[in-house]
């Protein structure tokens, strides 16, 4: 499907490129806000490719158990005299790579690193040389009048991995390095899992040296310029908005059961009929497990009766939870607790009519 708006956002990230690296930024939002489909979009149309060198490296796409995982997604391999082909490739634009070589543009979706070297990095129980290796790829380009880009998507995979300490920490003072320090690279981290990025964002050290970029569903305005492109009628689009407000995914949902000829209205109805089953499973096996989270989780839902979102105080175990599944969102900058989509809202408060504590 055509990519569609935007634009505030578009802008917004192709300045913040712009400048000089200064800061790392952490693009969050709720599940399936378009946050993958947005900084693709960034990267592959709006950016001069003969300006920047971007790394995207996305870990949704791989199983991270280990240290070791992380570092074999985060290069990619070659023998050696292809990577001097490929700097020369990327660095100065010579068209002539093989044509079984699948690089798109000026996008690599991992570091280049010959075998040996690689291998040395799997062995050694430190991340110190890997940190160089990238620093000098980096320097590298920064040299030829380029600027480098490195993109980890869903980065709370490596939340728990630890090689001495905790991985992720290494890694955010190698960012801090990176940006704040050397002005070498920019560092742009996305993720959905607000567990994640609250715990980050409580973390002294990244204070003042990272910003947050929320990404959310369309606003109704946009939703409804979605939908009037594909000749959606002003019922179908107040119905549309009424069930899943400006959650990307479901309005494409929505346009494919329109090609298809199917009801509209039945396809929202089900789709909620669905979700509150969906949730009414994880609540009930809660209630086997924990009869007092159980008990908590519905008093919190409980504030949804009569408002879209709520401000909490402290993160409580029920809150936790709820994220954990996928419930409800935090948007930690301004302490904002809501449920993940306008479907989620609906059947949160339908289920509040139906089980009662
Ligand atoms: N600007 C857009 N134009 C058209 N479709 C979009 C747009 N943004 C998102 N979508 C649709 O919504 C789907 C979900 O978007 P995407 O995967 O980018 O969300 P996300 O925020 O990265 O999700 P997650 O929280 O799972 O990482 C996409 O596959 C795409 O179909
Ligand atoms: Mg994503």
């Amino acid at each position: 499907m055509e990519f569609f708006n935007r634009e505030k956002e578009i802008n917004y990230l192709v300045k913040v490129l712009s400048f000089e690296p200064n800061l790392i930024y952490f693009i969050y939002g709720p599940i399936n806000s378009g946050k993958t489909t947005l900084i693709k979009h960034v990267i592959e149309n709006e950016l001069d490719r003969n300006k920047y060198i971007v790394f995207y490296i996305n870990l949704r796409e791989h199983f991270v158990s280990k240290y070791e995982d992380f570092i074999e997604i985060l290069f990619n391999t070659y023998e050696e005299p292809f990577i001097e082909k490929l700097k020369r490739y990327f660095l100065s634009f010579i068209k002539d790579l093989p044509d079984n070589i699948d690089i798109k543009s000026t996008i690599l979706t991992g570091i280049p690193v010959p075998k040996n070297i690689l291998n040395e990095f799997l062995s050694a129980k430190n991340s110190e040389n890997v940190f160089k290796y990238l620093i000098r790829i980096f320097e590298d380009i920064k040299k030829k009048g380029k600027q480098p880009i490195l993109i980890i998507d869903e980065l709370q995979k490596i939340g728990d991995l630890k090689i001495n300490g905790f991985l992720i920490y290494e890694l955010f003072n190698f960012f801090i390095d990176l940006t704040k320090e050397k002005h070498l690279c920019h560092v742009l981290c996305l993720s959905s899992d607000s567990l994640f990025i609250e715990r980050v964002y409580n973390e002294g050290m990244l204070k003042d040296r990272c910003k947050y970029y929320l990404v959310d569903d369309f606003d109704y305005e946009t939703t409804r310029a979605f939908l009037k492109r594909y000749e959606f009628n002003d019922e179908e689009i107040e119905i549309i908005w009424h069930y899943f407000g400006g959650k990307p995914i479901k309005l494409v949902e929505a346009v494919q059961e329109k090609l298809l000829g199917e009801d509209i209205k039945e396809f929202c109805k089900k789709s909620l009929r669905v979700r509150k089953r969906q949730l009414k499973d994880l609540l009930y096996s809660l209630e086997d497990e924990n009869k007092d989270l159980f008990e908590r989780v519905i008093k919190l839902f409980e504030n949804f009766k009569n408002k879209d979102e709520i401000f909490y105080e402290k993160i409580t175990d029920e809150i936790v939870w709820t994220v954990k599944k996928n419930i409800l969102f935090v948007n930690i900058e301004e302490g904002i607790l809501k449920p993940q989509s306008r479907l989620d809202l609906l059947a949160i408060r339908e289920i509040l009519n139906e089980i009662k504590i």
